[in-house]
C-alpha cells in the first residue's frame, strides 16, 4: 500500500519541496504523461492505478473537478484523496480524507493543505475545445488580465511573456489580444544552472516543449516563439509592448526582463510581474527593488490578491 501523486508538474515539485520525501512516493499518475518516469519514479495513466495498492492519492494539479470525476469513475474513495490545489473552490474537498493525517502526519499535512479559496476561471476564458488541464484557473490573475486587456485598445505595441512554461497564461493573452503580435520567451528547458533551482523544481519546468505550447494557442499566426535563455534569446529584437507578463521566478532573469521590457512598454501599458508577493520566490521582489534603484524611479503598481502574488506595473 503506498502513496501516489497525481500530476508531474509544479504542484508535484512543491509537494516534494514542502517535505514529502520522494522515497515515500510509489508512483506518479498523469492523464497526459510526458514520459514513462518523473524523478525516476514510474508515471502511470489513471487507469493503470491498482486500487488495492493505493493508500493515499495526493492530487497536485489545479484541475480538481476533472480529477475528482476521474477518481469517482475509477472507484477511488474520497477518504483516500487529498487535493492540494482546490484553491478555486468555495467548498473543502478534503474533509473526507481521513487517511492523510495518519500517513503524512499533522505537521506536513497542515503545510500542504491549500490556503486560498477563490472562484473558477472567468467564463470568457473558458475554452471548451481545450483539454481541461490547459485551463489555468487562478481566477484573480485571469480576471485581472482580462480587464487590463480591455483597457489596451488605444495603446500600441505587441504583447509578450517571458517565462511561458506550458503556455497556460500565454494562451489567455493570445485569446484576449487576438490582433496583437505575441512574443513568447522561454528556455523550454527550465532554469539556468546559476539559480540553483531544486531538482524537482527544475524537472517540473523542463517538462514542456515549443510544439505543446503552440498547439494550445488560439491565434497561432500572431505568435513568435523566442526559445533559449533570456536575454541572449532576444537576438537583437527591437519592439514596443502594450502588455508584458514577466514570470521567471528568480532574481537575475526578472531583473533582465525589467531592464528590457520596462523602457519598451508603451504609455498606458501594463507589466504583470508574477510571484512578486510569493514568499517562496523572494528574488522577484528583490529584482524590482534593484531595478527601481537603477532607474531612480518608484514604478506605480497595483498588487493583486491572486495565487502567485502578482504586481501589475503601470506605465
Ligand atoms: C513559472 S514558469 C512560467 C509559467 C507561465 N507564465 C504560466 O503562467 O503558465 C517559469 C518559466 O520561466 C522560464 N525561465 C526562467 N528563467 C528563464 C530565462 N532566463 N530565460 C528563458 N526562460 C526562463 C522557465 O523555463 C519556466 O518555464
Amino acid at each position: 500500500m503506498g502513496v501516489y501523486v497525481w500530476g508531474t508538474g509544479c504542484g508535484a515539485s512543491e509537494l516534494i519541496e514542502q517535505g514529502l520525501n520522494l522515497e515515500r512516493i510509489s508512483a506518479f499518475v498523469d492523464s497526459y504523461p510526458s514520459g514513462e518516469t518523473f524523478l525516476d519514479k514510474p508515471v502511470l495513466l489513471p487507469e493503470q492505478l491498482r486500487l488495492g495498492d493505493c493508500e493515499l492519492l495526493i492530487v497536485t494539479t489545479r484541475h480538481t473537478d476533472a480529477v475528482a470525476k476521474r477518481c469517482t469513475q475509477l472507484g477511488i474513495p474520497s477518504e483516500k484523496l487529498l487535493f492540494l490545489k482546490n484553491n478555486y473552490e468555495l467548498s473543502d474537498r478534503n474533509t473526507a480524507c481521513t487517511i492523510a493525517q495518519e500517513r503524512l502526519g499533522e505537521e506536513l499535512l497542515q503545510k500542504l493543505l491549500p490556503k486560498q479559496r477563490i472562484v473558477p476561471t472567468p467564463a470568457s476564458l473558458a475554452d471548451s475545445q481545450l483539454p481541461e488541464r490547459d485551463l489555468s484557473n487562478d481566477y484573480v490573475r485571469l480576471a485581472t488580465l482580462e480587464l487590463l486587456c480591455r483597457r489596451l485598445e488605444a495603446v500600441p505595441g505587441a504583447a509578450a511573456e517571458l517565462g511561458v512554461y506550458r503556455g497556460f497564461f500565454a494562451r489567455c493573452i493570445n485569446q484576449l489580444l487576438p490582433d496583437r503580435k505575441l512574443y513568447l520567451f522561454d528556455s523550454f528547458e527550465g532554469f539556468g544552472a546559476e539559480v540553483n533551482a531544486s531538482d524537482a523544481f527544475q524537472a517540473a519546468h523542463a517538462n514542456t516543449t515549443i510544439e505543446k505550447v503552440l498547439a494550445i494557442m488560439p491565434h497561432r499566426a500572431m505568435v513568435t516563439v523566442k526559445p533559449g535563455f533570456f536575454p541572449a534569446s532576444l537576438d537583437g529584437l527591437e519592439e514596443t509592448f502594450c502588455l508584458v507578463s514577466l514570470d521567471v521566478d528568480f532574481a537575475q532573469s526578472t531583473l533582465e526582463g525589467l531592464r528590457y521590457f520596462w523602457p519598451r512598454l508603451q504609455r498606458g501599458g501594463y507589466l504583470m510581474l508574477h510571484d512578486w508577493g510569493s514568499p517562496s520566490l523572494p528574488g522577484v521582489a528583490q529584482a524590482l527593488k534593484t531595478y527601481e534603484a537603477e532607474i531612480g524611479v518608484s514604478i506605480p503598481a497595483i498588487p493583486l490578491c491572486d495565487v502567485g502574488g502578482t504586481l501589475v506595473l503601470c506605465k
